[in-house]
């Protein structure tokens, strides 16, 4: 086992991706230190469901067990994840009688604990939801994603997860803005401010034609206008503590452009969880879409990523897709076959791909 380890990790390897049958936490400690550049996983949920394979983790009797067993599990992929890598944790709650444990967050701050620093708990909101008939609660329709990372400075790469920017538009024969801006509303607000002084609104409304021309002629994508009495900076009115704010007091106004290459997404993703692999034999199955953002933001191209509970393979599958190599651990013979037919499968389609890049 440790051989063909080696052997992947060897820089002179070409194979793509690895996929190892067994317990994770006896799997992870074959491997060397350091090795991989991203760690996303989902592991199974506490007392959720009985998987096939004969794994303890789910099955301990309390919580505190489960979440004790499982961060040792994530300390060991931790010290397999390079310094500047990051681990992504998708996890999902549970009910034990009426009373939800709030294992996401237990998980957590057990890792913050153990020195890891949390990043961002994304809702990953799943639109559907799974049917409830209790009559005196809602339905549940998110998890959560963790990010977490061992160092403060590591790889993020923002630009292949931007958002991208919109199309410009007329109407009534004035350009507007991809977000609706057409400068009508700034326009009256500069005109009929009582904090402005007329200096300041000719220069207000200079600084708006020119943003306006911008966006036509595609320099910029977007803006915000910011003005004195009528909005507020983001965070503090104080020029101590925001640059904004600073211009503001000192112009009257600011324009605030949007980056070039799109908008940062935010933390809550709304993707549909994929039914295509779900069989009778597994139903936790993530959407490969979920993987992306992680992958492309903290996985540098040809990088390696891990995922300690691979299942049906999802992750790996993101992973060649997005041309970087995989490796997947999981307990379950049964959902390692699912895992290497899909992946064969992604592997020919993006491995032509390749071929076709190179010519
Ligand atoms: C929620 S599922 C992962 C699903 C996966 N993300 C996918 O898209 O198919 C959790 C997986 O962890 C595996 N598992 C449970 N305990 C394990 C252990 N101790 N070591 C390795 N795998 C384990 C289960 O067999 C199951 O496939």
């Amino acid at each position: 086992m440790r051989d063909s380890i080696v052997s992947f990790l060897s820089p002179s390897s070409e194979a793509r991706y690895l996929l190892l049958h067994g317990d994770a936490g006896a799997m992870l400690r074959q491997f060397p230190p350091a090795c991989v550049h991203t760690v996303m996983t989902s592991p199974p949920y506490w007392k959720q469901r009985e998987y096939a394979s004969d794994s303890v983790l789910g099955n301990e009797p309390t919580v505190e067990e489960y979440v004790t067993h499982l961060v040792s599990i994530m300390q060991e992929a931790g010290r397999v994840l390079r310094d500047d890598g990051s681990l992504w944790l998708n996890i999902g709650d549970t009910y034990r009688g009426k009373n939800l444990s709030g294992v996401p967050w237990r998980v957590a701050l057990a890792l913050q604990e153990r020195g890891w620093i949390l990043r961002n708990a994304i809702v990953w909101d799943k639109v559907k939801g799974n049917p409830c008939n209790a009559k005196d609660k809602l339905r549940n329709l998110y998890e959560f994603v963790f990010h977490l990372v061992k160092q403060e400075k590591y790889y993020y790469d923002l630009d292949p997860i931007r958002n991208p920017p919109g199309q410009p538009y007329y109407k009534n024969g004035q350009i507007v803005t991809p977000t609706g801006v057409s400068g009508v509303k700034y326009r009256r607000q500069i005109q009929q401010s009582t904090e402005l002084s007329d200096d300041e609104k000719r220069a207000a409304l200079a600084a708006l034609d020119e943003a306006l021309r911008k966006v036509e002629s595609g320099e910029m994508p977007d803006f915000r206008m910011i003005i004195r009495g009528t909005q507020r900076t983001a965070h503090s009115d104080s020029p101590r503590y925001s640059g904004r704010a600073d211009e503001m007091q000192k112009h009257g106004f600011c324009i605030l452009p949007y980056h070039k290459k799109g908008t940062k997404p935010g933390d809550v993703w709304r993707v549909i969880p994929e039914d295509r692999w779900r069989t009778d034999s597994h139903f936790a199955v993530y959407p490969v879409e979920l993987c992306e953002r992680p992958i492309k933001a903290t996985c540098p191209p040809g990088g390696i990523v891990l995922d300690p509970f691979v299942g049906t393979g999802t992750t790996v599958v993101a992973a060649l897709q997005l041309h970087r190599r995989g490796i997947g651990i999981d307990a379950s013979e049964e959902y390692l076959q699912v895992a290497r037919e899909r992946i064969a499968q992604t592997a020919a389609q993006t491995a032509s791909y390749q071929l076709e890049l190179d010519l």
